[in-house]
């Protein structure tokens, strides 16, 4: 069992008050591809309404991480709880936005009729089509054709089709990977914005130097968890202040 209570309580000046559970929380989580052995007893709680980096280099078991979060993934030993729910629960479908890796949009559809198809998939939207291309800032180009956006906007558009059933999570894999600094950084200024809307994000990415868009950080390494916290506590920790160097310091203290 998780070690700790879905939600919990704290007292503060004798008022009682509810303390929002986690969105995410795994507990030894053990991850095993063919013959090899992913992730390794991965603890790591994930709290609601924050943008959490997934930071590691390639081959550290992000997209697995993500693949276990999303429910697509067997799990070998260990839990995972998704928005108080075990991981691959059918109620979790609305609730979790997840766009892989490789995040395709339908290149002969125009931006809103992409956004029209995916929303055709769910009973409920609380937003219309056009209110979701909005949030992205893509409201100008919703009837140009997917083919002919630039990057960055490409890149919103793949956000917004994650945004269709208005999930409370999101899982973006190196939704940024491709994109040039400025671009970038548009893109985590956007999930900054869905993050302060409630919504909670874990975004992936090998580029160190994203970290500072994040609120909290978790670093991976060979599938297991190097260290979980603000760009801030990890630089305090590790006594380093480019990312790069915090993360080579604490392999080094690992
Ligand atoms: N289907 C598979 N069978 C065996 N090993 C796999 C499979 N898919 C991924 N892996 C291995 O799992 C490790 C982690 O991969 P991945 O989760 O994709 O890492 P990341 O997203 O951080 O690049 C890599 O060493 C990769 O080769
Ligand atoms: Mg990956």
């Amino acid at each position: 069992m998780l070690p700790c209570a879905t939600a919990r309580f704290a007292t503060v000046d004798s008022r009682t008050i509810t303390v929002v559970s986690a969105a995410i929380r795994a507990f030894n989580l053990n991850v095993q591809r063919g013959k090899n052995h992913i992730l390794h007893d991965l603890t790591v709680e994930i709290p609601r309404g924050v943008v959490m980096g997934l930071l590691g280099p390639s081959g550290s078991g992000k997209t697995t991480f993500m693949r276990s979060i999303a429910g697509l993934q067997r799990i070998a030993s260990g839990e995972i709880h998704v928005l108080d729910l075990p991981a691959a629960s059918k109620p979790l479908r609305s609730k979790i936005g997840y766009s892989t890796q490789s995040a395709s949009v339908y290149s002969d559809l125009t931006c809103i009729q992409n956004i029209r198809y995916f929303a055709s998939l769910y009973l409920h939207n609380e937003k219309t089509p056009e209110e979701i291309l909005e949030d992205v800032d893509l409201s100008r180009n919703a009837d140009q054709m997917a083919e002919s956006l630039s990057g960055g906007e490409r890149a919103r558009l793949a956000l917004a089709t994650t945004l269709v059933g208005s999930p409370d999570l999101l899982i973006l894999d190196e939704p940024t990977v491709g994109l040039d600094p400025v671009l970038r950084v548009q893109l985590w200024k956007l999930f900054n914005k869905l993050a302060a809307q409630g919504k909670t994000l874990l975004v992936s990415s090998h580029v160190m130097d994203e970290a500072d868009s994040c609120h909290q950080l978790i670093l991976l390494r060979d599938g297991r968890v190097l260290a979980q916290g603000t760009p801030a506590e990890l630089r305090l920790r590790s006594g380093k202040s480019r990312m790069d160097e915090v993360f080579i310091s604490l392999i080094g203290a690992a």
